[in-house]
């Protein structure tokens, strides 16, 4: 009997460039030694830790793959996601850059934390358009530095999420529309009152600053192959929204491991499939509509043009999940010993992974069977504290 009652469909990518090594034009994006210097900034901030990286074996023998293994970013920092480790990060570099602009001088990590230069970051103001966890990351950054922060909603973001940034002290204000009108106004709202918009999405003319977002996810991935020691996996099941989550990890494995490297699989809600339609497609579009899904995180509809250039070569294929799979995977995680908390948006890599291997068809396409070692990447915990107790809980 399968443990996971879902639908995934597949699009395995004709572009995949799986044996080659990391190709040098992507160096300028994301590298190692940009990862390390994230790391060394990061695990200065108050409360750094690293999450803990979970082997799922019972999941693993039920299933029939030699083993899960799941990094759990429900711990990371008090957000309870990895989106910590992004926003904060590139509102830490954008004041350090101000301020060498404004006083001539370079700023550490603990200047800032110190608050040495209050005088010039007191009059910045950080934004940006979210659906929940990016927000939460800048609006906790700019708190820890010093400097203001105003974010922007769409309809569907919960009221408990909003809260969690007016707790770190944002002006949160909310849109109608969905996540990528969110991004506009807050795109257009900055230019008229001379903000710094610190977006987790790229696109044409805005691209420096994502980079930044990205280089500080994969602080967790330096984390996760310490712990894993030396152990390389076969899969790679990684949720995509924009795609920077996606990227930051299939750039990140495929220059340490280069033709060594897991196989990429990119996981989106069948409603917000924006990089399965682009794969198709074989360049960016845009899915239009609700982009209705319980991950809320998930539900982009535009990739992010950075993610791009590094997907486009670098995933091998691209999956969507349908919904039917979030709340039951939520409960096997909580009723796993130990207990995980996993928000909608943690599960999706990991039910890919179990209906897939549930699946003959889609096992066979995949290459999963009983050799294989899968990675996934519990991205959130329990962000929306109402919905989790919804759906995990059955309260
Ligand atoms: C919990 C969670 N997981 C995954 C993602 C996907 O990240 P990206 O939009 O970079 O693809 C998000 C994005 O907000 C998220 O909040």
């Amino acid at each position: 009997m399968s443990i996971l009652a879902a639908t995934l469909t597949h699009l395995a990518n004709n572009e995949a460039y799986h044996d080659l090594p990391y190709p040098p034009e992507m160096h300028d994006i994301a590298n190692l030694d940009k990862s390390r210097e994230a790391y060394d900034e990061i695990s200065c901030w108050p409360g750094y830790a690293p999450t803990p990286l979970y082997q799922l074996d019972a999941i693993a023998s039920e299933i029939g793959v030699a083993g899960i293994v799941y990094k759990d970013e429900s711990q990371r920092f008090h957000l309870k996601s990895f989106k910590a480790l992004g926003g904060a990060f590139a509102v830490a570099r954008q004041l350090q850059q101000r301020i060498l602009a404004e006083t001539g001088e370079t700023a550490s990590i603990e200047d800032l934390l110190g608050k040495k230069h209050d005088a010039v970051v007191k009059n910045i103001v950080i934004s940006c358009g979210t659906d929940g966890n990016h927000g939460r990351s800048v609006a906790w950054g700019c708190q820890m530095f010093g400097c203001d922060c105003v974010i922007y909603i769409h309809r569907d973001v919960s009221a408990g999420r909003k809260q969690a940034m007016e707790e770190f002290g944002a002006n949160v204000i909310r849109v109608d529309g969905n996540y990528d009108d969110s991004v506009k106004q807050a795109d257009m709202d900055a230019s008229s009152h001379g903000r710094i918009i610190v977006s987790d999405t790229s696109y044409p003319g805005y691209m420096d600053i994502p980079r930044d977002v990205a280089i500080g996810y994969t602080v967790m991935l330096l984390e996760a192959v310490e712990q894993m020691q030396g152990a390389v996996p076969s899969h790679v099941f990684i949720q995509a929204g924009v795609g920077g989550l996606a990227a930051s990890v299939c750039a990140y494995f495929w220059e340490l491991w280069g033709d060594r490297r897991p196989r990429f699989i990119v996981v989106e809600p069948e409603q917000a499939n924006c990089l399965q339609q682009s794969a198709a497609s074989g360049k960016p579009v845009a899915v239009e509509g609700e982009l209705e899904t319980l991950m809320a995180g998930l539900s982009c509809g535009e990739v992010s043009l950075l993610a791009w250039e590094i997907l486009e070569h670098g995933a091998d294929d691209f999956v969507t999940l349908s919904e039917d799979a979030v709340a039951p995977c939520m409960r096997l995680l909580a009723n796993n010993d130990p207990v995980i908390e996993a928000g909608e948006s943690a599960v999706a890599g990991l039910a890919a992974a179990i209906v897939a291997r549930e699946n003959p068809d889609m096992a066979l396409q995949l290459g999963l069977d009983e050799s294989s070692l899968v990675f996934v990447i519990g991205t959130e915990g329990a962000t929306d504290p109402e919905l989790y107790r919804q759906l995990a809980k059955n309260q």
